[in-house]
């Protein structure tokens, strides 16, 4: 009989397995890249400006699991070269600021800097979803420095308000809950939250805005 032995499909499984790790460790540099660049934003910020934009930046490596379930979803082809250009938010970064001016200021700061190429941007903060839903969304590529050369890693990152990450949260976790069959009447509810929400941000950045003037005033 011939044939693969089953040495030979070890074999091919470990080098398959190896392949994955790489790929997967390559997103995982690619966060901690985007991360360290987003604190010293924050710090430096801080220490100038006696001012803090950042309140949370939080990540997330996509699983296996989903990474399977999208190409599934969206039918794309099934190799790593495919997934590497249809899947752009394995490496996931969510920045919540304190006010909007604060989420395109962040974003500025770093899509402007010089080793960062921007792939996409989807302003949801300008454009909102028909659900309410909010954010600014950038896809960028980061260099990540290997042993053997250089690797552009994409990167989604997620600029938004506290109270934009406030209803994003819940609307996930009803979505969930009603298994992506939310009833009418709750969406309809979810959308004045959301519209709550936006008026909320508009105040905040309003008086924030005032508390500058006044902080300018006193100092000059
Ligand atoms: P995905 O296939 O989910 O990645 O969507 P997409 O390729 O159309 O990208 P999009 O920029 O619209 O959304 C990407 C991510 O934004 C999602 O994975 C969520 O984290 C977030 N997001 C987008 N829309 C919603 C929404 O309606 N509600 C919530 N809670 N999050 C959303
Ligand atoms: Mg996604």
């Amino acid at each position: 009989m011939t044939g693969p032995t089953s040495s030979d499909n070890l074999e091919e499984l470990k080098r398959l397995k190896d392949e994955f790790t790489r790929f997967m460790m390559l997103y995982k540099f690619g966060i901690d890249e985007i991360t360290t660049k987003l604190n010293i934003l924050k710090e430096e910020f801080t220490q100038i400006h006696d001012y803090n934009p950042i309140e949370h930046i939080s990540s997330r490596l996509k699983s296996p699991e989903s990474i399977i379930g999208k190409i599934e979803r969206k039918q794309y082809g099934q190799d790593i070269d495919d997934i590497r250009e249809h899947i752009t938010d394995i490496a996931g970064i969510r920045v919540t600021c304190s006010f909007i001016s604060d989420t395109y200021k962040v974003s500025e700061l770093l899509t402007s800097q010089q080793d960062i190429t921007v792939v996409k941007v989807k302003d949801y903060i300008a454009n909102p979803k028909p659900n309410g839903y909010q954010s600014l969304h950038v896809i960028v590529e980061v260099p990540v420095f290997m042993s053997d050369g250089v690797v552009q890693v994409p990167v989604e990152i997620q600029f938004r308000t506290i109270a934009m990450d406030f209803w994003a949260s819940l609307e996930h976790k009803i979505y969930y809950k009603y298994d992506k069959a939310v009833p009418d009447s709750l969406l309809a509810e979810l959308k004045h939250a959301a519209e709550a929400a936006s008026r909320l941000d508009a105040k905040m950045e309003h008086l924030h805005g005032e508390v500058l003037a006044l902080d300018r005033a006193t100092t000059s």
